[in-house]
């Protein structure tokens, strides 16, 4: 088997969990690194053997001097835009980090290109693929509930990150709900909002300098509301930072913490003020190879760059998710309800 030649950009944070996922892999070959901050790349290189291999800092040299078949983007937002294009332009597949891109018109923009070059643009969106969150949608899919009507989300942490989090604005909307938005929408069947009202504000006590806290409710649809409310300045009573979840369809729930508890309430009679229930917790097993996460992600897109199969989270379908995010902007911004 071909090994796919992989140049990898953006070496910061993240970039760990891209790496180290693909040791041990014997279909790829990392072919290069790059990154703005020359030292942050030949860190990255150092730390994974990866000394001999081409290490720089301008991505359009690092591209023509070692041909690679794919681009792992993992640069800051803004950068997603130029990095994802100039890949493409080289021939390239692209799986970039979330978000998708810094605005809806770059998203477009970018899908147009990856259409034009033909080649797979795919967006990390590892939360959806996290264990219990599939056994979840899979309880959906058997029916236990019935037809889904109302899913409610609640993500409260209190986060200090320090660092540019503390004085970007929107911050809640742009750096973390893109991942509930997008599970929402996993856990809904890949269902899409036709509409939004979010109310975004910033408790006083907030460290944060803008839009801390958010509450959104949507309609999606088949007429599906999904009720969100979101903050990351709750001291105390923390939840998962996948949100804790509750899904009521016309038979019962199904609640999710976000981790590992996964119960269920199913209506099994017909009298009585509150109806008669039946109880069951379940008990998420998977095989130890079991993936999840950025493992899983790139898994599914390297497959599909060897088989010419299309991943879950291909930026044609990833940009409904990014839709959401800039539609809660752009109701927080002006108080009214927003149409998708
Ligand atoms: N999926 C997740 O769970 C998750 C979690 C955290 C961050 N992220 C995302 O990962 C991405 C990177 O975040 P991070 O925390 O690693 O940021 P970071 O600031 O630590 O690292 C980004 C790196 O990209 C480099 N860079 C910026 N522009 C570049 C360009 N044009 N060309 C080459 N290099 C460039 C910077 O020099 C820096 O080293 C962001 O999109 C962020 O939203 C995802």
């Amino acid at each position: 088997m071909e090994k796919i030649k992989v140049l990898h950009v953006g070496c910061g944070g993240m970039s760990w969990a891209w790496l180290k996922p693909l040791e041990g892999r014997d279909n790829v070959e990392v072919v290069a690194l790059v990154d703005l901050n020359l030292e942050t790349a030949k860190e990255r290189a150092k730390e994974f053997k990866l000394e001999g291999i081409y290490v720089g800092t301008d991505l359009e040299e690092a591209l023509e001097a070692t041909k690679p078949d794919v681009v792992f983007d993992c640069t800051i937002p803004e950068a997603h835009e130029p990095v994802t294009l100039a890949a493409l332009e080289a021939g390239c597949h692209v799986l970039g980090e979330k978000p998708l891109a810094h605005s809806m018109e770059a998203a477009h923009k970018l899908l147009a290109k990856a259409s034009e070059a033909d080649r797979i643009f795919a967006v990390t969106q590892n939360r959806r693929y996290t264990r219990t969150a599939r056994r979840t949608r899979a309880l959906i899919e058997e029916g236990v509930i019935g037809k889904v009507h109302t899913i409610y989300a609640d993500f409260f942490i209190g986060a200090h990150f320090g660092g540019f989090r503390d004085v970007m604005d929107h911050v809640l909307l742009l750096d973390m709900s893109i991942h509930h938005f997008d599970l929402l929408r996993m856990l809904s069947g890949g269902l899409k909002a036709n509409s939004v009202y979010c109310n975004e504000f910033n408790p006083a006590s907030s460290w944060y300098q803008h839009g801390a806290c958010a509450d959104a409710l949507f309609v999606m649809e088949g007429d599906l509301r999904f009720n969100y409310r979101g903050s990351w300045c709750a001291e105390g009573q923390n939840t998962s930072w996948n949100a804790a979840w509750r899904i009521y369809g016309e038979k019962g729930c199904i609640s999710w913490d976000g981790d590992d508890e996964l119960s269920l309430e199913r209506v099994t009679g017909d009298q009585g003020f509150v109806r008669q229930l039946e109880s069951t917790n379940y008990e998420v097993k998977h095989p130890q190879d079991y993936e999840d996460g950025h493992d899983a992600v790139i898994t599914e897109f390297l497959d599909a760059v060897q088989k010419g199969t299309e991943p879950e989270t291909i930026a044609t379908d990833n940009i409904h998710s990014l839709a959401m995010v800039f539609a809660t902007i752009e109701s927080a911004n002006s108080g009214q309800l927003v149409k998708l």
